[in-house]
């Protein structure tokens, strides 16, 4: 019989097998064995013997180290560059991961075609699409879109070669998914074949200096499908979400090697492509309404604030237990809340569904919108708003700890200076040692709440005069 030329081998555990079976003999997890091409001179001993031979390497103090200062591939794409940390980087691999439709042909699109006009050397490999529909997109973006060579090809092994040929500046593998290794048995989208595929690429870009996209497919959980394997692997991880739906979509970087990972890019989908949302605050405050359980959420998308809309309903329910629905916002984070709402001065939610919002289908995770969700909750469970006499609503920021204290943020001043923008003030904030003007300083949960009851009676004084 003719030797295996594959092997598995756990991706969680390490342990190696020479069948592939859904559940790993070692750590006992599923679906966690991967396929990879079999070492030429196995076993141990072999491998002891060749490390035997190996002539010692020298390390360098790291100050002695070359390190050329990189020039960075600007995309021309202002909120694409920022999440990049200020363009692609060559020789790097970015992973763009995203549901189907989500707009990821789109922006590689757009990006590729910015990066040809500016006199790069650009390729767009698609594995999913013939290379009509990916005309039929780019007449959509425009000249620059229309002028990327593409190639519709699923072989690794042909677009290796081709990448080796062109040798483009910026290129685009959509997606890296389709790609396969005819080396291997597992089929294109196997984790293993998804690894081979991005190692193979990875080893090609390195050595011709090429900024590679791979754009990632999301199973179901959200995650990037082959998941572990590429985010290791690759120098950058960017996860473009939102609602399909609605037409903003944010841009976040989960890894950056060559960044902050905390910024995010918003755009929103129009019909000649995706446009950059540079003032999103703006929009999410225009949006905003005056009814009971809105409260607008200063918070910080990177350095960057963001003005968003937290919205939250309460129902009576007779589910035991009631439904506690979040969405953009930790669902953990919503029970600390509702918990430390009940024993400092807010209602009892243990009767009713709770549903919170962040509109716009952005995601804030920061602990800096603790309070924004505890006021909508109070608000929607009184059935009062919290908008002033004006209609304006309530901007409010900061971290709810156990006992009902308010914790100080980061960026509390760019956070007021932002709601300022909008004359949302005073903007209800935790206190911290000198603080700017327009904020009006609470110390616990429970102030807060006392603060804004007065808001609404004071509203309901206004209108009464
Ligand atoms: P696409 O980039 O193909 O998404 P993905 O590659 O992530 O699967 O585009 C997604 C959607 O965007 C598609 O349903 C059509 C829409 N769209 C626009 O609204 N305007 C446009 O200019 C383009 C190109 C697409
Ligand atoms: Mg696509």
């Amino acid at each position: 019989m003719a030797r295996a030329s594959s092997t598995y081998f756990c991706s969680a555990c390490g342990h190696e097998s020479l069948t592939w079976s859904g559940r790993c003999a070692g750590c006992g997890d599923w679906n966690t064995l991967v396929e990879a091409p079999r070492e030429p001179a196995g076993g141990v001993k072999a491998g002891a013997a060749r490390r035997g031979r190996a002539a010692a390497a020298s390390p360098v103090p790291l100050r002695d180290v070359a390190a050329p200062e990189a020039e960075r591939f600007e995309t021309g794409i202002a909120e694409l560059d920022r999440v990049l940390g200020g363009g692609l980087v060559p020789g790097s691999l970015v992973l763009l991961g995203g549901s189907p439709g989500i707009g990821k042909s789109t922006l590689t699109g757009m990006a590729l075609g910015n990066l040809g006009a500016a006199g790069r050397k650009v390729l767009y490999v698609s594995g999913e699409e013939s290379t009509a529909q990916v005309r039929l997109r780019a007449q959509r973006l425009g000249e620059a879109a229309l002028a990327v060579p593409a190639l519709a090809e699923t072989s690794l092994g042909a677009v290796v070669a081709t990448l080796e040929a062109e040798r483009p500046d910026a290129c685009v593998i959509d997606s890296i998914q389709t790609l396969h290794d005819e080396s291997l048995n597992g089929a294109p989208g196997s984790v293993g074949q998804v690894r081979e595929s991005a190692n193979g690429i990875m080893e090609v870009a390195k050595r011709i200096g090429c900024a590679v996209v791979l754009v990632g497919h999301v199973t179901k959980e959200g995650a990037v499908a082959g998941p572990r394997v590429l985010e290791h692997l690759v120098d950058c991880v960017l996860f473009f979400e939102g609602e399909r739906e609605r037409s903003f979509r944010t841009l976040r970087a989960l890894k950056n090697r060559f960044g902050a990972t905390s910024e995010v890019g918003v755009f929103e989908m129009r019909a000649g492509g995706l446009v950059e949302v540079a003032d999103a605050s703006a929009r999410f405050v225009g949006e905003a309404s005056a009814a009971p359980g809105s409260v607008v959420l200063s918070s910080m998308e990177g350095t960057r604030p963001l003005l968003v809309e937290v919205q939250a309903l309460v129902a009576p329910t007779e589910i035991v237990p009631p439904r506690r629905v979040a969405n953009g916002i930790d669902r953990n984070r919503l029970a600390m809340i509702i918990a430390v709402l009940a024993r400092n001065g807010g209602p009892s939610l243990a009767g009713a569904d709770v549903f919170v919002n962040v509109a716009g289908g952005v995601r804030v995770d920061e602990p800096g919108a603790d309070l924004a969700v505890a006021l909508a909750l109070a608000s929607a469970h009184r059935g009062e708003t919290l908008a002033d006499p004006k209609g304006r609503p309530l901007a409010c920021f900061g971290e709810i700890g156990l006992t009902g204290e308010l914790r100080p943020v980061a960026h509390a001043d760019r956070r007021l200076a932002e709601a300022l923008k909008f004359g949302l003030v005073p903007v209800l904030c935790p206190a911290a040692g000198e603080r700017a003007t327009d904020g009006r300083a609470v110390m616990t949960l429970a102030e807060a709440l006392r603060a804004v009851r007065g808001r609404s009676a004071g509203r309901q004084s206004a209108e009464a005069a």
